[in-house]
């Protein structure tokens, strides 16, 4: 028997968002019960009015039905997504997959040679007093983030973007609280908001950015956060132009309430250049992690802001895991100072292009306009994605279903391009035209 999904949470918008949570993860089934209120109450060490009111709420949005004696129970079809398990089917054995959205392994520098020259000069590590961020990676990043237009005075390290982000969000923000994310968006950042018992409000997104419009509207609607793609939006490969940039800049200007999120994942992959918008709000942080450009396994990103907000990001990382592992640090920082590593990853951001570009042309040539300004992934808008997923995967491609990016947004289907070659441009267009306007099936008149 699988083990009973732990619950939660000491407010009833915590518990309320575990619950959800866990039918999103596909933890709570369709039918599981809920533990009885009194029950849960004494487990989380919270009063039975707490968890009545969490209940209430998820029976309200109809994610939970309480029928007598049989007590509280997940609806059939619960009105939230489960988002790994039901959306993706599983590939076809030989499928090509390009749901991944990882970066092309072949593209990625080797660590092999960073490695040995770093064992070569390695000393007694550091014991805890002495480890933090290293001034020498510290001071490369400053200088790399002030050559785009960021100011990076106060800077911290952190485990990757997410991990910022979360850091962020968890020392700014309290459940319940209501984040502004684009629309449609990458999906582990809705999962983690939705994780950390935050309501997502959906920020449409063009080619550009996201819209002055619908920040305005987000901003109406009380968000506390706003979390903006630099580059490389994931699914859209949307950019933040200068012209958006001017705009949104306006927009923000002064919002003391609002925390402003930039992160720019793409980062020396990108071959559009930044336009931040560091600054504009007195809250503000600016995360560019390394993962796309030099390998998502370094779990690295460095996060710059206004003194407040990386004090306290770089204060709660220090009462709890510290600080991301110096040797690690030292090795992202052989990596920036080596020229042949920037030129291999000149090289990669070159052939993301040459393929994204591709794609997005072939799908042109076929009737399709599909988005993919920069980054690895190209977003083709669909008008049914569980049609156009299982047409695409009986056609031997597997890609991402874009409900897992989405709140209010269009439906469309991500294809990442890392996995594919040139000649492989032509054939998935074919599918893909042929998967959107399917041919008439059965009789004809
Ligand atoms: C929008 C976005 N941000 C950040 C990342 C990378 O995050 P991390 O640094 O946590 O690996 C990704 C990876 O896919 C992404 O799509």
């Amino acid at each position: 028997m699988a083990a009973r999904y732990q619950i939660s949470g000491s407010s009833s918008a915590a518990i309320s968002a575990s619950v959800e949570s866990g039918i999103r993860a596909g933890d709570l089934a369709p039918g599981d019960a809920l533990p009885a209120v009194r029950a849960l109450a004494v487990e989380l060490g919270v009063s039975p009015a707490t968890v009545a009111k969490a209940y209430q709420e998820l029976r309200q949005r109809g994610l939970v039905v309480t029928a007598g004696r049989h007590g509280t129970r997940v609806r059939p079809r619960p009105p939230v997504a489960s988002r790994r398990s039901a959306l993706m089917p599983p590939p076809l054995p030989g499928a090509r997959d390009v749901s991944a959205g990882n970066p092309d392994s072949r593209l990625l520098p080797p660590l092999g040679p960073h490695l040995a020259a770093l064992a070569a000069e390695f000393r007694a590590p550091g014991g805890y007093a002495a480890s933090a961020v290293l001034p020498e990676l510290a001071a490369a990043a400053r200088d790399r983030l002030a050559a785009d237009g960021v100011p990076a005075d106060e800077i911290t390290v952190t485990g990757g973007a997410l991990d910022g982000i979360e850091r962020l969000l968890a020392a700014h923000l309290r459940p319940g609280d209501a984040v502004a994310v684009e629309d449609p968006g990458w999906a582990n950042l809705l999962d983690l908001v939705a994780a950390l018992g935050l309501r997502a409000i959906g920020v449409p997104v063009d080619d550009e950015g996201p819209t002055a419009p619908g920040v305005r509207a987000a901003l109406a609607a009380g968000a506390r956060a706003l979390i903006v793609t630099s580059r490389a939006q994931n699914p859209t490969g949307a950019a933040v132009s200068a012209d958006r940039a001017t705009e949104l800049r306006t927009l923000l200007a002064g919002r003391a309430d609002l925390l402003l999120i930039e992160d720019d994942h793409a980062a020396e992959l990108a071959r559009v250049p930044l336009h931040p918008l560091a600054g504009a709000t007195p809250a503000w942080a600016f995360v560019r992690s390394v993962s796309k450009p030099y390998g998502p396994d370094l779990r690295l990103a460095v996060l710059a802001g206004d003194e407040a907000t990386v004090a306290r990001v770089a204060g709660r990382a220090r009462v709890g895991a510290g600080w991301v592992s110096t040797v690690l640090q030292r090795l992202v920082l052989a990596l920036w100072r080596d020229p042949a590593t920037a030129d291999l990853v000149r090289r990669a951001a070159e052939s993301y292009e040459r393929r994204r570009d591709g794609l997005v042309d072939a799908l042109a040539a076929r009737g399709l306009a599909a988005h993919g300004r920069t980054g690895i992934n190209v977003w083709v808008p669909v008008p049914d994605e569980t049609v156009a997923v299982t047409a695409l995967r009986d056609a031997g491609w597997s890609v991402a279903p874009g409900a897992l990016n989405r709140i209010a947004a269009a439906p469309g289907v991500r294809i990442t391009v890392s996995t594919l070659d040139e000649a492989d441009l032509g054939p998935l267009a074919d599918a893909v035209a042929r998967a959107v306007r399917p041919s008439p099936a059965g009789f004809s008149a």
